[in-house]
């Protein structure tokens, strides 16, 4: 039974509050305190075996990644930055911190993430709807590319076919479900050309990715599910627990590890150009990068 994506966040606990504030501390705060999210940081080597995978069918550099639903940034801090939540935790409510100018706090981060070493190979461009995590992340330069964009409702601008031309991989952490096929439809248009495209999308069980495949299609991409299953959140209630397992189970789907494992579980698909599996089997390239 197919179910939208309205029916699903109806019974998804929603922290809207938290994604459009001047600064991420409410973000980490809430996030990473009460519901133990870790998604970014589980998703991280899988990222890192797509992004190896990607160089070695074609050494680029930089590597141009969007991070589609980037909210602050943490996909780039913890890839390129290589912070873990806990440092960024750590830093973020750190009461030195937080007495700071909203300017001073720019400044303090700005340097706490350059003063060591990071992967300059990695081009980071995040997509958000929320304008105040954008503009932190371009701020800070966590990012190297912001784009303050809800594609679900407006039309692509220049200045967006010009920031996502030539990307090589997106990647996303908790962003299907606010958005559908109607944003990868107009990111991949933009690209221009997306046969050299490759993605990492992480996507909540009760979500269903099936509905991306035709328009991935167009663009002579092929999503792979992977056998890659990870912790996204706790559930926030016993009611919204409830909730999403009657959905993933109305969907003829499995709920026994959301059961016993109280968390909300992303699923890793896999995108490549439909190329590629011209020459090697689904089965041979998902072993070659250990997400069987
Ligand atoms: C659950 S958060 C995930 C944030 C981050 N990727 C992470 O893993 O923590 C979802 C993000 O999607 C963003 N978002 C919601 N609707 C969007 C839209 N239409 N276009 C782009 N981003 C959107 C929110 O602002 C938020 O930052």
């Amino acid at each position: 039974m197919m179910i939208s994506n309205q029916e699903v966040n109806k019974g998804k606990s929603k922290f809207d509050d938290i994604y459009n504030v001047d600064d991420p501390v409410s973000y980490y705060e809430s996030l990473c305190l009460q519901k133990e999210y870790e998604l970014p940081e589980l998703a991280k080597p899988y990222f890192t075996t797509i992004i190896d995978a990607y160089l070695k069918y074609q050494p680029v550099t930089p590597l141009k990644i969007l991070d589609l639903g980037c909210s602050y940034g943490i996909n780039a801090a913890i890839l390129k930055f290589n912070k873990t939540i806990n440092e960024l935790y750590q830093h973020y409510t750190s009461s030195s911190r937080l007495e700071l100018t909203k300017t001073l706090r720019r400044d303090l981060d700005y340097h706490w993430l350059h003063q060591s070493s990071f992967d300059k190979k990695l081009q980071l461009l995040g997509l958000d709807i929320s304008k105040a995590a954008i503009d932190y992340s371009v701020e800070s330069q966590l990012l190297d590319v912001g784009i303050c964009a809800d594609l679900e409702n407006q039309p692509l601008s220049k200045e967006h076919y010009s920031k996502l031309r030539d990307l090589n991989l997106l990647i996303s952490t908790g962003c299907v479900g606010y958005i559908t096929e109607v944003t990868f439809d107009k990111i991949l248009a933009a690209v221009g050309n997306p046969g050299q495209l490759w993605g990492g999308v992480f996507v909540l069980r009760v979500f269903d990715f099936s509905k991306f495949n035709g328009v991935l299609d167009k663009y002579h991409l092929v999503p792979i599910k992977t056998a890659v299953t990870i912790k996204q959140r706790k559930f926030s209630s016993v009611s919204e627990k409830k909730h999403m397992i009657e959905l993933i189970e109305q969907q003829g789907l499995s709920a026994e590890l959301e059961k016993v494992s109280d968390y909300l579980l992303a699923e890793l698909f896999l995108i490549v150009p439909r190329d590629i599996l011209e020459t090697t089997a689904v089965e041979t390239l998902l072993s070659d990068l250990k997400l069987t």
